[in-house]
């Protein structure tokens, strides 16, 4: 059974095939990131029409990658939501329209569920339950997985999501989008210790988090610094450093209360080196195995929704084409696959 997957949430077209047998047999990504670097962030009409653009081509490149035939394909998974309304919309129409024409299911993916699965592709040690730790530009989200498509949301930023901080703490410092990378570039040139940076809402009971004041923190110590490059990396180390160990902390003590032994790691934050650095140090002190997507698949990518097309028609059979897709939709609203 081969299913094939595509991503158009956001500003990267991604497209992979994923097979029961053979694993992951192809995966291409086109990233818009340069049409958008100009304007400082994702502008959604420009997304939208090179989407429209990008997907077709890219879907043929992958088949020939894969050597298959389309008419060889069991079903076509999209990216239903959450994300830009005019790009999903790109994605679910190419992808029903193609299912419709072989005949074949369209199964609408849940992004956030694409990206928790994501480290599961080629990682086969990795059971349910666990821990996840959601971390994009969108979303920070620390989630009991249950089972396939059961989801309980333990806590979650109650402002901005941590990559969104990363990206805007680097367009004030002056670095380009997506400033994720770029600050953690910056930050090694940084030196240790110039500024302490607050680590928001550990200081009280729960799992969620703030990322919001902690931007502030740092667009206030750039306007009082002396605006010099290693006033920039000793912020962005700062920066960096503070909002990586608030999710240390709040993990572990997720850890503790539930009692899982994986924690899972996923989006486009789990790319960071520090990050998993930091959370390597659980491994040894409380014998939890963290488990990470290969590098490719922390930022959006095809291939985690072909995965997740995959698990999802391998249980349940019936998926509509009348699917709407959502600009905003819970991870905590999707269910288990019916066993059809
Ligand atoms: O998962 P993703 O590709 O898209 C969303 O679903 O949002 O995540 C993109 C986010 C951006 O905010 C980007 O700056 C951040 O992930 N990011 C990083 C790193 N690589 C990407 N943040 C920190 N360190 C990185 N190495
Ligand atoms: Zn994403």
């Amino acid at each position: 059974m081969s299913i094939l997957g595509i991503e158009t949430s956001c500003d990267e077209t991604g497209i992979g095939i994923f097979d029961g047998q053979r694993g992951l047999i192809a995966h291409e990504i086109y990233s818009q990131i340069e049409l958008h670097r100009e304007y400082g962030g994702v502008v959604p009409e420009l997304a939208s029409r090179d989407h429209v653009h990008k997907t077709l081509p890219l879907i043929k490149k992958t088949l020939r990658e894969a050597n298959i035939k389309k008419s060889n394909l069991s079903g076509i998974a999209y990216t239903a939501g959450p994300g830009l309304m005019g790009a999903l919309l790109t994605g679910a129409s190419i992808g029903r329209s193609l299912a419709w024409s072989l005949n074949i299911p369209a199964i609408p993916i849940h992004h956030m569920e694409g990206h928790l699965l994501a480290p599961l592709i080629d990682d086969q040690e990795i059971k349910f339950p666990f821990l996840a730790l959601l971390v994009s530009g969108g979303h920070t989200q620390i989630i009991a997985a249950h089972t396939l498509g059961q989801y309980e949301l333990l806590g979650e930023s109650i402002d901005d999501a941590i990559g969104e901080a990363f990206d805007k703490t680097a367009k004030m410092l002056g670095l380009p989008y997506p400033g994720g990378p770029e600050i953690a570039k910056l930050a090694k040139q940084g030196a240790q210790n110039t500024y302490q940076f607050p680590r928001p809402m550990t200081d009280r009971p729960g799992l969620d988090f703030s990322y919001s004041g902690l931007k502030t923190f740092a667009i206030n110590t750039f306007n009082a610094s002396g605006k010099t490059d290693q006033d920039k990396a000793n912020i962005a180390l700062a920066f960096q450093t503070a909002a990586i160990d608030t999710l240390f902390i709040k993990c572990k003590r997720a850890l503790k209360e539930t009692h899982f032994e994986q924690l899972v790691v996923a989006g486009g934050v789990s790319a960071n080196q520090y990050l998993r650095e930091k959370l390597s140090t659980l491994q040894q002190s409380h014998n939890i195995s963290v488990h990470y997507p290969t590098k490719d698949f922390c930022t959006d990518n095809g291939a985690m929704i072909a995965y997740a097309g995959y698990l999802r028609l391998k249980h349940e059979h019936q998926h509509s084409l009348a699917f709407s897709t959502k600009a905003r939709w819970p991870l905590t609203e999707l269910h288990p696959p019916k066993h059809t």
